[in-house]
């Protein structure tokens, strides 16, 4: 389904060993928040089909029934400890174990065991909390085993049809989790790493510093929020007392020659939705084009970011435009990403304050279990 054109995958590569000697990690807040996190796109199941996932130092079987339900069960078998997300089969509404063929439901019960009279109680694996919303399966993570307390909304214009799947892509990055959304509150970045002189002057050296040199990107103050920063971020949208587990963050870029001709204009709206997602509308005048973002930790240090992209159809080869301009830029931050270390006391200035608010709006998706760099075993055995 997904184009190769859009498929880019960043590997850590060969810096992987390196980095493990030199590169300083920092003073860390827990490595797994608790929330919804991705582990599939509804595509990658199909009906009667299970897969391993494993994230969130957990190991998931990730079920479709015959009738297109998704069930998430723990991998290991509580009978001797197959895999059962690795050559499970699917019967009616359970999953198979591959060795012995004990079925277990996507409660977790076992449901038959086809050489025992009888099924004793602790027969049972553990049942993880899923949905599938806007083409994506999540599972509910939480330290303390708590129950959702919200959840990712369906997006009504993606349920009925209206925009279009235009395809995907997915990254590999060495980092902490907070570090990937924390970019949305780091307005100083926008500028250095994703400003017109840092795009043209890449592709065009010396053109960009004769011609373009009166480009410039614009931040504008947004309209509906009150209280602004001078970048035109409100600071209160990490302080959303009725839905405290979305933060919304809104930019307009203007893209001007010789701060005059205006050749881009982008109403951008950011929601950050939990730990791990993010809806963004990108608005201009011929119609908005979305991009999901799902971010899962796949080690203490490792995310696996995807980003899908929906528009209405008429907009579609506008639409890929405009990912592939996402594509380069997301490279850029994952340059940084895959380099930094975090920092717990950072040095900022009064111009960096959404990125306070930001830390204190995150580490609500902590909790006193939460999973720490050192509690946790690195996947290396
Ligand atoms: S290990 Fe799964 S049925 Fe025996
Ligand atoms: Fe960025």
């Amino acid at each position: 389904m997904a184009a190769a054109w859009n498929q880019r995958k960043t590997h850590w590569g060969l810096d992987k060993n390196l980095n493990k000697h030199k590169r300083k990690i920092g003073e860390l807040p827990p490595v797994y928040p608790n929330g919804w996190f991705a582990l599939l796109e509804s595509y990658q199941l199909a009906k009667e089909q299970v897969k391993h996932i494993a994230v969130l130092g957990e190991n998931f079987a990730v079920f479709r029934t015959k009738n297109g339900d998704v069930k998430i069960i723990d991998a290991y078998c509580p009978h001797l400890g197959a895999n059962m997300a690795e050559g499970g089969r699917i019967i009616d509404d359970c999953l198979e174990c591959p060795f012995h063929n004990w079925t277990f439901r996507g409660d977790g019960e076992c449901q038959s065991i086809p050489y025992a009279e009888k099924i004793p109680p602790l027969a049972r694996t553990r049942a993880w909390k899923s949905c599938e919303i806007n083409n994506i399966i999540f599972v509910w993570y939480h330290a303390e085993l708590a129950n959702p307390d919200w959840m990712p909304m369906s997006l009504e214009k993606i349920s009925s049809g209206n925009w279009w799947y235009h395809g995907r892509n997915e990254y590999l990055i060495n980092c902490h989790i907070q570090e990937i959304p924390e970019n949305g509150a780091d307005i100083a970045h926008l500028n250095a790493v994703h400003g017109p002189a840092m795009i043209i002057s890449k592709i065009f050296p010396s053109f960009a510093r004769h011609s373009w040199s009166g480009a410039s990107w614009s931040l504008k103050n947004h309209e509906f929020n009150e209280n602004k920063t001078s970048a035109g971020i409100n600071i209160n949208t990490y302080d959303n007392i009725t839905d405290k587990h979305r933060a919304i963050v809104t930019l307009n870029h203007s893209f001007s020659i010789f701060e005059k001709y205006s050749i881009l204009c982008l109403k951008i709206r950011g929601e950050q939705i939990g730990p791990g997602y993010v809806e963004l509308f990108l608005e201009t005048s011929i119609g908005t084009v979305c991009i999901l973002q799902t971010v899962t930790p796949i080690d203490k240090l490792v995310q696996r970011v995807v980003h899908m992209i929906y528009s209405p159809p008429l907009l579609g080869p506008y639409a890929r435009v405009i990912f592939i301009g996402e594509c380069l830029m997301f490279q850029r931050d994952v340059n940084v990403w895959n380099k930094k270390k975090f920092q717990k006391r950072p040095t900022l200035v009064r111009e960096d304050k959404t990125i306070i608010s930001f830390r204190k709006w995150y580490s609500q998706f902590y909790s006193e279990n939460s999973p720490t760099y050192n509690s946790v075993k690195s996947l290396d055995w």
